[in-house]
């Protein structure tokens, strides 16, 4: 089946993160409550995050009946078109309880199955409605905030490299980051845990970061924020050439990612996650 071009996907993805990010923000500033928790009782879920997510839903079936969807806060759905909407409704959910200006609407869109070690992503849009800030990219044409085209930090080494990491919602889990963070800290400029992985990765594309790395995310936080990275030229994947994905992603400007995963793998090895902890 044929596709409509990327950037014609991007269209789309930009329309609908900014009507999601129109919705996102009015809610928040009505007031947010904690509607159900998921895998733990840090790992909430707002009455926005399902409303917001259902309104995204709507426009892009509204838009592309035969595409599948895959979004944080509602069942999968296959598609005939072999295209795949990717969608966190709020990434950023904490600090869109807590009103910290960074959270955003993340939307992509990927063929072949929804799955990030093989997906081949389109197109990607993440908004971040408090700021205004709208970050876009689409397989081959480049990076972009706003009309400004994004590129990553060259030529920073790793010790002076700016790093974004993020902890999971299990406390066991974020026991064992926060070792290998506290490995890393003396290697490195700077720690930041910015509390959205679409914006770390955008960061990294805009040259906020240098660096940013996590284990345990889900293809909903980097679908597009990993696009926009890479089209900004970092390299993004995993250890050994693996594609990111739950594991680890990675996102650098090549050199320094290239300086990073020998250390990364040092601190793996010092620190070994316990079974159940990858
Ligand atoms: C979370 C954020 C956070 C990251 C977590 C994610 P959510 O997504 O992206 O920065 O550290 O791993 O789960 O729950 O806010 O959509």
């Amino acid at each position: 089946m044929t596709h409509p071009a990327p950037t014609e996907l991007l269209d789309l993805a930009r329309t609908v993160a900014l009507t999601a990010g129109a919705l996102a923000h009015r809610r928040r500033t009505e007031g947010v409550e904690i509607a159900a928790s998921k895998s733990s009782p840090e790992d909430i879920v707002t009455a926005a995050d399902r409303e917001v997510e259902l309104l995204i839903r709507g426009l892009l079936a509204d838009a592309r009946p035969n595409d599948g969807f895959y979004g944080e806060e509602s069942d999968a759905s296959g598609g005939s078109s072999g295209l795949t909407w990717v969608v966190d409704p709020i990434d950023g959910t904490v600090n869109y309880l807590y009103g910290i200006p960074f959270y955003a609407v993340s939307i992509a869109v990927v063929q072949g199955d929804p799955d990030p070690a093989s997906w081949n992503s389109l197109a990607g849009a993440v908004v971040n409605p408090t700021l205004g800030e709208v970050f876009t990219a689409s397989e081959g044409s480049g990076a972009w905030l706003g009309d400004q085209r994004l590129h990553v930090n060259h030529d920073v080494p790793l010790s002076l490299a700016l790093a974004g990491t993020g902890f999971s919602y299990e406390a066991a889990r974020r026991v064992w980051q926060a070792n290998v963070v506290g490995g890393l800290i003396g290697q490195v400029r700077d720690i930041r845990r910015i509390g959205s992985a679409a914006l770390d990765l955008c960061a990294v594309a805009c040259g906020r970061l240098d660096l940013y790395f996590e284990r345990g995310l889900n293809p909903w936080d980097h679908a597009a924020g990993a696009l926009i990275a890479r089209e900004a030229g970092a390299r993004v994947g995993a250890l050994q050439a693996d594609a990111e994905g739950r594991d680890l992603l990675i996102a650098a400007a090549p050199a320094l990612y290239d300086q990073f995963e020998p250390v990364l793998t040092g601190l793996f090895e010092r620190f070994p996650s316990d079974a159940g902890l990858r």
